[in-house]
């Protein structure tokens, strides 16, 4: 028998987080959902992408529940924070870890090609941004999508996770698949450090954009190894995409809760942003991107 220690709620789903006293194990318990992203880790286990193994599986009390091995002790967000609060800069270690295991998801995603099928719905959450924004529900926004999706399609569909991110990144491989869904190859990894500024600049540390011109550089050399492409030309279509995704869920039911309010009103603000340069040039620049706090204070 394990002692489980409270790890956390989990975000955006029903659930909770558990590590075994000895730290070997993590446990999550939930509910379909779970079983969903259960399933969903063991088939990618077996194609050979870098998740944890999953040791266990059930129901208990009326919920669900996986049992993985841990793969590590610090996420890779956890290792950026550390080294921004040390030396005021993430560190270029970080930077090569973060490619590093990019590029071993890259390979299994690509050795199993999905039949060509649509992504961007459930990637980018769409019709939850446009039942929330229904002022962004416009032709120009759909010609400026159906655009971007239409020069995708020159990349194979693989299966993805859709929230990889440095949070969700450790040295040993990638955690957290409740979303999962199919993507064209390289869309879960090339935005991974530009996603950082949508997060406002509050995290504790940015991306520089020499940094995120080595990410890109070396993953370039793993998708022209691959797929013959430097897939980085398709980030501009992929940001697109994090747009919608970093909108979706974000109008509060409460209009009364102003903090929660100009979050959302931030976003919106990017994802115009991000249409805007998508439109005009067909890539999206996150280094222009305001500050939450820039931001906040421009609107008050
Ligand atoms: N297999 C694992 N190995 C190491 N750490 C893990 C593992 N699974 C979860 N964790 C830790 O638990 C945290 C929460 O898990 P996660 O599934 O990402 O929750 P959430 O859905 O809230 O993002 C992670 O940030 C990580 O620190
Ligand atoms: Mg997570």
């Amino acid at each position: 028998m394990n002692d489980w220690e409270f790890v956390k709620h989990r975000t955006a789903t029903q659930g909770t987080v558990w590590r075994s006293a000895d730290g070997l194990l993590y446990k999550r318990t939930g509910d379909e959902d779970l079983r969903a992203e259960t399933e969903f880790q063991r088939l990618a286990a077996t194609l050979g992408y870098p998740v944890p193994e999953i040791v266990d599986s059930g129901s208990e009390n009326g919920h669900y529940f996986a049992v993985e091995r841990a793969i590590g002790t610090t996420s890779l967000h956890e290792e950026a924070l550390a080294d921004a609060r040390r030396d005021g800069q993430v560190s270029h270690h970080v930077v090569g870890t973060a490619a590093a295991v990019a590029s071993k998801l890259l390979r299994a995603q690509a050795r199993h090609p999905l039949q060509a099928r649509p992504w961007f719905e459930k990637a980018a959450f769409a019709a939850e941004v446009f039942e929330e924004n229904p002022d962004f529900d416009t032709t120009r926004v759909h010609e400026v999508v159906d655009r971007a999706l239409d020069r995708l399609a020159q990349l194979p569909v693989v299966q993805g996770h859709l929230d990889f991110g440095l949070p969700n990144v450790l040295r040993a491989g990638v955690i957290d698949w409740q979303h999962h869904g199919p993507v064209p190859l390289g869309y879960d990894v090339y935005p991974a450090l530009d996603i950082v500024a949508f997060k406002g600049g509050g995290k504790g540390y940015t991306i520089t954009p020499e940094q995120r011109a080595a990410y890109t550089a070396a993953l370039d050399e793993t998708t022209t190894s691959l797929i013959g492409q430097r897939v980085s030309e398709h980030l501009g279509g992929f940001l697109l995409v994090k747009c919608f995704f970093f909108l979706a869920l974000m109008r509060p039911a409460d209009p009364a809760r102003h903090d929660k309010h100009i979050k959302w009103q931030y976003r919106r603000a990017l994802f115009t942003m991000g249409l805007d340069q998508y439109e005009s040039s067909g890539s999206i620049d996150t280094g222009t991107f305001p500050t939450l706090e820039r931001f906040t204070a421009e609107h008050r």
